[in-house]
């Protein structure tokens, strides 16, 4: 079966997988307005750092290309000034979404960019609106093609180096954490990528999964891809990962990222720290595999990113499908959210992402090649990448 996408297009229609009801059931939803692309972002029926990027794009893509179709034309379309009046607000909205992944404002930071340049070059609001099409559409686009590149660069860095400790480099065991495969991205991912190369070239022995919770990207998600990919893997609670290095054989942890400070200290999906201490007790090299627009180097280090704290209450609720399995009459698994706390907790700590430190982080892999740190230094200088 082929990996599922977390996004459809076919010309201006954009459609999504709607991520919370997955691996249960597979119902796509029509992202028909900007306002839908915010909110699918924020309520995480799309989530993954390029994955929310790329549908931001599209939504300001399909958005002016049905403007630009329309009749009669849309007023915004009168002016370049009347057509910045109106992008930059959406551009602003979309960009609130979800304020840890970098990828979603550095998309939106490139539109304004081909926005102010197409003014600057004296172009008609019409033409404007072509060239923020064509570098929405691109910027989803040139994500798969990075994804593969990235995993490669990964995979064979790695067979390299466990054969430097004596190894064949074959029969792999590597851990991940949360989901950064197909659903995340445009196609392919990026640690899970890295993953599936390691896969498709008879180097994987077994991938481990963390369950992520809250959320459950790693059991629901992850397991879902991988079991689609007919990948050998192991799921794990997150609190089990010191167990699985204590008593098996690990060769890397690999994870993505959501933002990617200047000195390598890393935002990932919360529980990736702790992945990350462990690795560094176990002498387990720990990489990190992130587009370059994951890399902020406006943030020095990770004490600046800024963390997302989710609501409460999804740190109380879980989601899936009942137990033993009961199909409704439309032979559609019956699915239930329950609470699994007492109710009206009042005291929980919910972020969403932690940041690991650059000195617990081995190698940060992107499309341009794998960066290590310098001889005797504890930090990456990422100037010298993006
Ligand atoms: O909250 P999520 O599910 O959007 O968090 C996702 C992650 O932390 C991923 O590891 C990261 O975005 C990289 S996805 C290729």
């Amino acid at each position: 079966m082929a990996p599922l996408s977390s996004i459809r297009t076919s010309g201006d229609k954009i459609e999504i997988v709607n991520q919370l009801l997955l691996p249960h059931t597979t119902e796509f939803i029509e992202i028909d307005t900007i306002q839908q692309a915010h909110d699918a972002i924020k309520s995480m029926k799309i989530r993954g750092a390029p994955a929310i990027a790329s549908l931001a794009a599209l939504s300001i893509a399909s958005h002016l290309s049905r403007a630009l179709q329309a009749s009669p034309a849309p007023e915004f379309l009168s002016s370049p000034s009347a057509l910045k009046e109106h992008v930059e607000p959406q551009l602003a909205l979309l960009s609130t979404a979800r304020p840890t992944a970098v990828n979603l404002g550095a998309a939106t930071r490139r539109l304004t960019k081909t926005l102010d340049a197409a003014i600057d070059a004296g172009k008609d609001a019409r033409a404007i609106a072509a060239d923020l099409i064509a570098e929405g559409r691109r910027i989803d686009d040139e994500d798969v093609v990075r994804n593969r590149q990235m995993s490669k660069w990964g995979g064979e860095w790695l067979v390299e180096r466990v054969k430097k400790t004596g190894a064949t480099g074959a029969d792999l065991n590597v851990v991940t954490v949360c989901n950064t495969g197909s659903l995340a991205t445009s196609g392919y991912g990026t640690a899970l990528g890295l993953i599936t190369y390691l896969h498709e070239t008879g180097k994987l022995k077994q991938a481990y999964y963390t369950q992520s919770t809250p959320y459950h990207q790693g059991s629901r998600l992850t397991a879902f891809e991988l079991q689609t990919l007919k990948i050998p893997s192991t799921m794990l609670c997150d609190s089990m990962v010191g167990s699985l290095f204590q008593h098996h054989d690990i060769h890397a942890v690999v994870v993505g990222a959501d933002r990617i400070a200047r000195n390598g200290d890393t935002a990932n999906k919360v529980g990736t720290y702790n992945a990350a201490v462990l690795a560094s007790r176990h002498m387990i090299p720990f990489i990190v595999v992130a587009p370059i627009s994951t890399i902020d180097l406006d943030v020095p280090n990770g004490s600046v990113i800024p963390i997302e704290q989710r609501p409460a209450l999804e740190a109380c609720l879980v989601r899936g499908a009942l137990y033993p399995p009961t199909t409704n009459a439309q032979g559609i698994k019956e699915q239930a959210t329950v609470m699994v706390t007492p109710s009206d907790l009042e005291g929980v700590y919910n972020p969403s992402f932690d940041v690991t430190p650059s000195d617990l982080i081995t190698a940060i892999v992107t499309e341009k090649g794998v960066a290590v740190k310098k001889d005797g230094e504890n930090t990456f200088d990422l100037t010298e990448v993006v």
